[in-house]
């Protein structure tokens, strides 16, 4: 498969803190690639360098190599603010943990999803953005869509809110989509319901995913590889089987014990996630072929 994203080295600094350090992750087309780790661990701050959304206070260094449809390999680290406009939205959307924020309160859902397609595709014509409307809610499974692209999104259920999102984000067909802990504010049912339509999606639009959640069991669902990180750096990175069967660094080892599963009693603490800095300061290596971690 081609190389769609190439995240090479990446650091982002707020002032001292480094959020971020020397980061190396690639993504290849249609691929799903889980990235986990712990809260304040540099997740949401790799995706938003990747979206180019960090903001002024923000001190980049590194490449983020985009592999865009119209414009060719670029980086999108040295990429001019109205290209990146052209690409954000159109080839690389992204939906957050919250959809509520992101989703204007006094315009009808259909409207903002037109709105996300005629900022891409102003010649579209009026009946044709209309359809893409109406293809985006039935593509995420909103019942009735005809119906219910008039209504406001306080009449949405929290889950239904973030198909809203997820309509949008796709009404484009970006072949890159950025998740971040995009179920974190469901309960379980209706999370699995949100991973299984973006499992779906990804089969029909050939949608490759950075999916991100600080969640290994939720990763683990819909990823075919797995990268842990914590305090900005990567500390293993692998198959999602390799991971789960072979895990080499005990920070991920710590992950896997944390999940509950039939065998673990649910009433029993978490395992005490290990905390040893040491470790973090190993370089990566070559565990075996694709399977890396911060190991002596
Ligand atoms: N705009 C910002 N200004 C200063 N520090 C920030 C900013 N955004 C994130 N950080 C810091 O960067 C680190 C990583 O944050 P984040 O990527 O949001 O973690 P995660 O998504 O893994 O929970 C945290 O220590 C956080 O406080
Ligand atoms: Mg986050």
């Amino acid at each position: 498969m081609a190389s769609l994203l190439e995240i090479d080295r990446l650091s982002v600094r707020f002032g001292a803190a480094e959020a971020v350090r020397s980061l190396s992750l690639h993504l290849d087309e249609g691929e799903v690639l889980g990235l986990v780790g712990e809260s304040g661990s540099g997740k949401s701050v790799t995706a938003l360098a990747v979206m180019q959304l960090l903001g002024p206070a923000a001190q980049t260094e590194g490449s983020i190599r985009f592999t865009s449809q119209n414009a060719g390999p670029v980086d999108l680290l040295q990429l001019r603010a109205e290209p990146m406009r052209r690409l954000r939205g159109r080839e690389m959307a992204m939906i957050f943990q919250e959809p509520m924020t992101a989703l204007n309160p006094v315009m009808p859902v259909g409207e903002q999803i037109a709105e996300a397609i005629r900022t891409h595709q102003p010649e579209k014509p009026r009946s044709q953005v209309r359809e893409a409307v109406l293809e985006a809610m039935s593509a995420v499974a909103l019942p009735d869509p005809a119906r219910r692209a008039q209504d406001y999104p306080h009449q949405f259920s929290g889950g239904q809110r973030q198909r809203i999102m997820i309509a949008m984000a796709i009404a484009n067909r970006p072949r890159l989509l950025i998740a971040d802990e995009p179920t974190t504010a469901l309960d379980v049912t209706v999370q699995k319901q949100i991973l299984e339509l973006l499992a779906s999606l990804r089969e029909r639009f050939g949608l490759a995913m950075l999916f991100i959640s600080h969640d290994l069991a939720v990763v683990s669902q819909v990823s075919d590889r797995v990268a842990v990180m914590r305090h900005g750096l990567l500390l293993e990175e692998a198959s999602r089987a390799t991971l789960f069967s072979r895990p080499a660094h005990p920070y991920t080892r710590a992950l896997l014990g944390a999940i509950p599963t039939m065998e673990t009693d649910i009433h029993q603490p978490l395992a005490t996630l290990e905390r040893s800095h040491e470790s973090e300061a190993l370089p990566l290596r070559e565990v075996e072929t694709g399977h890396i971690a911060r190991i002596s």
